[in-house]
């Protein structure tokens, strides 16, 4: 016990939409292969979510198990933090429909654009309102549908995304265990490299220019690879060792995941073996905000946290924007 306050996850919920798309299935779609996808990327399938189905409905899922977990009531919940590039409308907020969805009537609401790195900038930004004092609980969700956002004419692109969702409670402790430490950070000077130019405010999307295809992701894939590696060793590095921890004290890294030779990659260079390290990308693709905390909660719901280690959570994506946070449990 301390006088500090520390914040810990007290619940996690995860859900992805029913409709498996298959390697197999994009062969018929794109010039790809079965093969190809697995050996460049590690991916089997991608989960899809059906016409009229948001961010929010996702959310509101994966939200109703975390909130069961942690033991609390929507009404409980002080602030709602929603990670995600594919929010149901421009205006409002996903955080605002999911406030109303989840009638957690007295939460502030605010959705954050941090691409893949969105959870993890959510438990930060968490940790840093309970640690003043002005929240106690709050919700924070990785969600995407990215299946809305690829030209699934793009090879390049739409064999590697998916969609679903991923919630964690972070609620207030003088316990000395939780959310150990958290580092952010980005850089807007490569922000080219894995974007989408057409549809905001500066270019917005008209009958003229919908037939360039700028409306979808566009991705430079080996350099956001390299970038991704080098941010990603650079942020666990960081963190661990500003908490005090040594490789062989990492009992479950859980990356970002975007491609299965990034991990591998990853690891290697943070000398954590690959059976300490958390891989789902093969069923669910890259859903970028929703990676993390999506591998969060199966880790905890399959057993593999256990009270008292540690994990290693790391992410990289679009802006670029990247981050790390140790949890001990
Ligand atoms: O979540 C945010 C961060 N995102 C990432 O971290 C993604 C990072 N990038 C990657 O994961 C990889 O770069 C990719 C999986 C996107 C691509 O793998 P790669 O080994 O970098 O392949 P490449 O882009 O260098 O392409 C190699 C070849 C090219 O053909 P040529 O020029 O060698 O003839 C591509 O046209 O593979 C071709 N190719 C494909 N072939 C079959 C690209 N996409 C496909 C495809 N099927 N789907």
């Amino acid at each position: 016990m301390s006088d500090k306050i520390n914040s810990k996850i007290t619940g996690t919920g995860s859900f992805a939409p029913p409709r498996i798309l298959t390697n197999y299935d994009l062969e018929k779609m794109v010039e790809t292969s079965n093969e190809w996808i697995i050996t460049r990327s590690g991916i089997k399938e991608r989960r899809i979510v059906e016409d009229g189905t948001g961010p929010s409905d996702l959310s509101l899922e994966a939200s109703k198990i975390a909130l069961r977990e942690a033991n609390l009531e929507p009404d409980q919940i002080d602030l709602i933090l929603i990670g995600t590039v594919t929010p149901d409308y421009l205006l409002p907020s996903t955080a605002c429909i999911l406030q109303d969805k989840l009638k957690a009537k007295n939460a502030a609401v605010l959705d954050i654009v941090a691409a893949c790195s969105g959870f993890i900038y959510g438990l930060s930004i968490a940790s840093a309102f309970i640690a003043i004092g002005q929240y106690k609980n709050v919700l924070v969700i990785g969600v995407e549908t990215l299946s809305k956002i690829v030209n699934w004419e793009d090879r390049n692109t739409c064999v590697l995304f998916g969609d679903g969702a991923g919630a964690a409670v972070v609620s207030a402790t003088t316990e000395e265990k939780g959310i150990l430490g958290t580092f952010l950070s980005g850089d807007g000077s490569l922000a080219n490299l894995l974007h989408i130019q057409l549809g905001g405010a500066k270019v917005p999307l008209t009958k003229e220019n919908i037939g360039l295809k700028q409306h979808y992701i566009s991705m430079q894939g080996n350099e956001v690879f390299k970038s991704a590696v080098r941010a990603m060793e650079g942020a666990a590095k960081h963190i661990i060792q500003k908490v005090g921890l040594s490789p062989e004290e990492i009992d479950l890294l859980i990356p970002h995941q975007a491609n299965i030779r990034i991990i591998e990659a990853l690891a290697k260079r943070l000398k954590v073996p690959m059976d300490r390290v958390y891989v789902n990308i093969d069923r669910y693709g890259n859903t970028s905000a929703a990676s993390v905390p999506i591998a969060l909660d199966e880790a905890r719901k399959k057993g593999v946290i256990k009270e008292g280690s540690n994990t290693v959570l790391v992410a990289f994506g679009a802006g670029f924007t990247w981050g790390s946070a140790v949890i001990k449990w």
